[in-house]
């Protein structure tokens, strides 16, 4: 008997210009159009199993081997349905095709970076569920097609159907119709962008970014303007920065809008802190790094930017990752030795140091535990389809 099967991953990705805020709710359109860089599956990665089997008994999911409620009208069932819709719409066409459509469908979705780690999961996620589905229906539809759907699970989610350097446009349409990723440059555009995620440590539990950016829009009045007057112009620049490889215009967009998210954060009513001592430290010293490489004649050799939360991710060409990890490991101490996975520092590990001229009091240093983990990534590619040997289905039709 044929088992219909199929098993992709996908990425994560981190905004350089911030998704924040709904102008619908139910179908996910973005007040402001968005743009991100992918990060490289080799190092972290949604991948998820979907299976279509008659002998189900109904459709079920499974999140890192935990079974999640498929709520009626909710996020998921929504991504499941509008997948089901598209392969039915095939199968009418075309009568030589099994109607796969009808049988209820089992999913297997793991993170291989723990969700204690506090990245965002959600848009790898619904990623990885889309295309896994669309290859499981063998749907010949195109990515922007399918981060339509993949909106609809998480906004974010529909820039992780592609890798490089990625825009959502928000589009217009009451329907949404309009509302989908393209991508702005593939990763060999720029390969040479690298991003350090620094895991800040935090134990109180952060406003959700579904929760935090509705208050945002019914209260802020900063956000109107930023809607208007700041993202349009921002997303045509940084654009160009990337198609030129301007890694200065991108690394100074990049740090405004992180900015100028944390602020209509803090302009909600009422406020929102996402950011706390540490990151904001390494914000200093981020700062302090490139007032050095600029009054040295150079220019920006890093950026800094922060999501819904403490972490950071530090954007910075493949040649300065080095200097950085030393600069974030002398205030930050680590417990565990610096994975290296592109082999910058031998066999000798890191040692904090600043560069020539660095004026060590901008921050104060931190003790052990305050960064609890360091990640060392880069741009990468789009969702992968994988082999029969990955499934995260066993036989039964159950999480391996
Ligand atoms: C700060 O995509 O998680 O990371 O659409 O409600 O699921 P929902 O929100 P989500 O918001 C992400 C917000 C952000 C900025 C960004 O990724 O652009």
């Amino acid at each position: 008997m044929t088992v219909y099967q199929a098993t992709t991953s996908a990425p994560v990705n981190i905004a350089c210009i911030k998704y924040w805020g709904k102008r619908d709710t139910k179908l996910i359109l973005p007040t402001n159009s968005s743009l991100s860089v992918t990060l490289d599956q080799d190092h972290l990665r949604s991948t998820t199993t979907s299976r279509a089997d008659p002998s189900f008994k109904k459709d079920r999911l499974w999140l890192n081997g935990e079974e999640e409620e498929i709520k009626e009208g909710g996020r998921l069932a929504t991504c499941i349905k509008e997948m089901r819709g598209l392969r039915r719409q095939l199968e009418d066409q075309d009568a030589s095709l099994p109607k796969i459509s009808g049988y209820p469908v089992h999913i297997s979705s793991r993170n291989n970076f723990p969700t204690a780690a506090g990245l965002a999961s959600s848009a790898s996620g619904f990623a990885a569920l889309v295309a896994s589905l669309a290859a499981l229906y063998q749907l010949p539809t195109d990515a922007s097609r399918l981060s339509l759907i993949a909106r609809q699970g998480s906004g974010s989610a529909c820039r992780s159907l592609f890798g490089g350097f990625v825009a959502w446009q928000m589009g217009e349409k009451a329907d949404g119709s309009d509302s989908y990723a393209v991508q702005v440059a593939p990763r060999e555009h720029w390969p040479d962008i690298h991003a350090l995620i620094c895991v800040v440590s935090d134990d109180k539990k952060g406003t959700s970014s579904t929760s935090g950016m509705q208050r945002t829009v019914e209260t802020s009045t900063l956000l109107q303007h930023r809607i208007k007057h700041v993202v349009p112009e921002r997303m045509q620049k940084i654009s160009e920065a990337i198609l030129a490889r301007d890694f200065d215009t991108f690394a100074r967009i990049t740090m405004q809008d992180s900015n100028q998210f944390h602020a209509v954060a803090l302009d909600t009513d009422p406020p929102i802190f996402y950011m706390n001592d540490v990151s904001r430290s390494i914000i200093a010293l981020i700062v302090e790094y490139n007032r050095v490489a600029v009054a040295n004649g150079g220019k920006l050799k890093a950026a800094y930017t922060y999501d819904a939360g403490p972490n950071a991710v530090i954007y910075a060409p493949k040649e300065n990752i080095k200097e950085i990890v030393e600069l974030i490991v002398k205030y930050f101490p680590q417990a565990e030795a610096f994975k290296d996975p592109f082999g910058l520092f031998g066999t000798q590990g890191v040692k904090g140091r600043v560069v020539e001229g660095f004026n060590e009091a901008v921050a104060k240093p931190f003790s052990v535990g305050a960064v609890k983990g360091l990640i060392h990534t880069r741009v990468g590619d789009g969702p992968r389809t994988l082999g029969a040997e990955e499934a995260l289905l066993a036989e039964d039709g159950l999480p391996k």
